[in-house]
């Protein structure tokens, strides 16, 4: 079974790798696609958020990181998905997810693409790429010790926003 992981991933944090390597058991193969969107500005480049992914879940062999734009339910089709992965940490998730799987699924009804979900792991639920982007902004420019960063993302992820706050 192909099981698609889609996220924006700015950037990855140790939660969506938690996701994705527990998704990889599960699957035949998963495939980790960031989400590439013109509208919207990224902390991150869709290549730098590639590389990070690429650096945390390269080694496991049936994951092939990728890219993709516009609707989630055609890249899906393209690339003969059986389910979208989805990582809930809250009550909260679990509804608004909820909301996208049955628009997903209308807007994929010829296909029936199915929407499954992991329970975020209890000591990384609470941990989102916007509290990320957040606590590095406020470590990194202020000169604080960054080791809450390091219980929150890869080495790589680290380095590159000591890079962009300092
Ligand atoms: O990590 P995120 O930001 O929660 O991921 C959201 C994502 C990328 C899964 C979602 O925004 C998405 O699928 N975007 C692509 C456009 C699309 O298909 N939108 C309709 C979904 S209801």
């Amino acid at each position: 079974m192909t099981i698609l992981y889609p996220g924006s991933f700015d950037p990855v944090t140790l939660g969506h790798i938690d996701i994705a390597v527990r998704g990889a058991k599960i699957a035949t193969r998963l495939i980790v696609a960031v989400l590439d969107n013109t509208n919207k500005k990224p902390l991150f480049s869709a290549k730098e958020r590639i590389s990070f992914l690429q650096d945390a879940l390269g080694h496991i062999s049936n994951v092939e990181i990728d890219s993709f734009s516009g609707l989630l339910v055609e890249y899906a089709k393209q690339k003969n998905v059986t389910a979208i992965l989805r990582g809930v940490r809250s009550p909260g998730d679990v509804e608004n997810e909820a909301r996208y799987a049955v628009f997903n699924r209308l807007l994929s009804e010829l296909n029936n693409i199915e929407t499954i979900f992991i329970t975020a792991s209890p000591s990384l639920s609470f941990i989102s790429s916007s509290i990320v982007r957040e606590v590095a902004f406020h470590i990194y420019s202020s000169n604080l010790n960054d080791t809450t960063l390091h219980n929150m993302v890869t080495p790589s992820v680290q380095h590159a926003l000591s890079k962009v706050y300092q």
